[in-house]
């Protein structure tokens, strides 16, 4: 029998949306007090921990959701995926993110030939040439030493690389080797944009990474002629003595040594001015919102935090392809984070959902400029290029796909959103937590209690969003009556909660390769 169009015409779908009316029946207080049913809804790998018993689902939803990952052969797509053939129909390509952190002596074919040793040249020269600009054998236009970095790029080709370098923010080894260095990205097309990220810049100590698949996307292109006029203008009148490269010559001599690209666009790259040694090339079966694990990210990141700390992301993210690959799906993490999100989506109707999470958070005593990975998360992780309308086939969806995500760090969104998923819309929250914070806080050579307030908080929100507050409860705390109404929380809300053991590089990489479906 031919496999249905739409997923929604399968059995297992027809009969998730019957058990819906069943779930909304019942109450996560009652369903939180059967002990074997929490103790299933567990799932850990590599010192991570899912705990998803806080959601609007039983151990019954969960075997219809795997009869459903069936019916979409979904065991099959990975396969197939991970054996190069060309899922990504639309453009009849490869889809192989998972060979960009394969181990240097795998073999993972596309159209025949194994692509792990094309990756592995390239991450080679990565290595060289982020180790010659960061020990000075690598000096601009002027003779000084490279010491910030502006990429510019846009969605697949910006949002991966911010996310990691927010959160590598809290790892000590990337703190420490990325003293006196600055990595900024500029995106946007606004004029205040272009001026931020030059801001308090000396273009004789500053390479541009120009980041684009295409290299044709209008506001990558005009942003870096932008940054090429302002190191022309600065740098562009100097002595042939400090040409080095021969091919730069006739060209403004100081762009091939402040400027380098990322693209799958070789020819246009070198029709930019940009001297093709200085590229670093990826491939059509890397998709944008893929493409942090190519060069796209591990360049700048690379230059920023020393490629020994990016192998250890690549790794982090490599060490998940297998997880996906093998674990079997009541114990795969990115499998049941997918899973739960079409529950959540799909049948039960919530159409957003909140990341929170605790610490790494406090670091606003370190003298470091601080900005929150949660938020870059959401933008990328979660949001970015999702929300098709239409099967893989071209079939319009006759359901709700994709979700709005958002989020906050810690117990910032208590005092902004929490009134909100607690007694307005349903919103399920997902809470992103670590067991050791690798910035402790030393107020007269003590460490202050931030970690556990935090992670208190991260334990009895979830508790709070489930059993909510009766109005009883109330009575006997003592509220006053006018209150009660105010204070009343109906609970069942829910949440799922992610325990990392630290935030390191490697957890990084870890959280980064959920991606495969969630
Ligand atoms: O608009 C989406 C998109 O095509 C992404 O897939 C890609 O990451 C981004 O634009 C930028 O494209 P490019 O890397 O070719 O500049």
């Amino acid at each position: 029998m031919a496999s249905p169009t739409l997923i929604c015409d399968t059995e297992p779908w027809k009969d998730l949306k019957n058990h819906v009316e069943e779930i909304k029946k019942s109450h996560l207080r009652n369903l939180m007090s059967d002990t074997e049913r929490c103790k299933s809804m567990v799932a850990e790998f590599d010192g991570m921990l899912l705990d998803y018993s806080r959601q609007n689902a039983t151990l019954e939803t969960l075997n219809k959701l795997y009869q459903l990952a069936e019916a979409a052969h979904l065991k099959e797509k990975i396969n197939r995926m991970y054996s190069g053939e060309h899922i990504n129909s639309t453009e009849n390509r490869s889809v192989l993110h998972v060979a960009l952190r394969a181990a240097r002596d795998a073999v993972i074919n596309s159209d025949g030939k194994n692509v792990v040793p094309e990756v592995w040249k390239v991450l080679d020269k990565i290595q060289e040439f982020s180790e010659k600009v960061r020990s000075g054998s690598w000096v601009g236009a002027t003779g000084k030493s490279l010491k910030d970095v502006i990429a510019v790029g846009i969605g697949g080709s910006f949002l991966g690389p911010l996310f990691v370098h927010t959160a590598l923010q809290t790892d000590p080894e990337a703190i420490k080797s990325s003293r006196g260095r600055q990595l900024r990205f500029l995106a946007n097309v606004d004029p205040v944009d272009v001026a931020k990220s030059i801001a308090g810049l000396n273009p004789e100590t500053t390479l541009v990474v120009v980041v684009s698949k295409t290299f044709t996307t209008a506001e990558t292109m005009l942003n870096a002629r932008t940054l090429r006029e302002w190191i022309s203008a600065a740098l562009g009148l100097i002595k042939i003595s400090f040409i080095q490269n021969t091919q730069g010559f006739g060209k403004p001599s100081a762009v091939a040594k402040h400027m380098v690209a990322v693209s799958t666009n070789l020819t246009l790259v070198e029709k930019f001015g940009i001297d093709p040694n200085n590229a670093f090339a990826f491939w059509d079966w890397v998709g944008g919102r893929y493409s942090v694990c190519s060069a796209v990210g591990v360049l700048p990141l690379s230059l920023q935090y020393g490629f020994s700390v990016v192998e250890k992301f690549l790794k982090g993210a490599s060490s998940i392809d297998q997880h996906f690959y093998s674990a079997p799906f009541d114990k795969n993490i990115p499998v049941l984070l997918g899973l739960l999100s079409i529950w959540n989506v799909s049948f039960l109707g919530y159409p957003a959902r909140v990341s929170i999470s605790a610490p790494d958070e406090q670091s606003c005593l370190t003298p470091r400029p601080w900005k929150n990975w949660l938020h870059t998360f959401n933008r990328h992780v979660s949001m970015e290029s999702n929300g098709k309308g239409v099967s893989i086939d071209g079939v319009l969806l006759p359901f709700e796909a994709g979700e709005i995500d958002f989020g906050e760090p810690g117990t910032n969104g208590q005092h902004s959103f929490y009134q909100l998923i607690h007694q307005g819309r349903v919103i399920p929250c997902d809470f992103i937590g670590v067991v050791k914070s690798q910035q402790p806080v030393y107020l007269k050579g003590e460490v202050v209690s931030n970690h556990d307030e935090l992670m208190s908080n991260f334990f009895a929100q979830p508790d709070a969003l489930a059993y909510g507050k009766t109005p009883e409860q109330l009575q006997k705390e003592n509220v006053p009556p006018h209150l009660i109404p105010h204070k009343t929380f109906s609970g069942n809300r829910p949440s799922l909660s992610l325990l990392l053991p630290t935030l390191s590089a490697c957890n990084i990489g870890q959280v980064r390769g959920f991606l495969h479906l969630f």
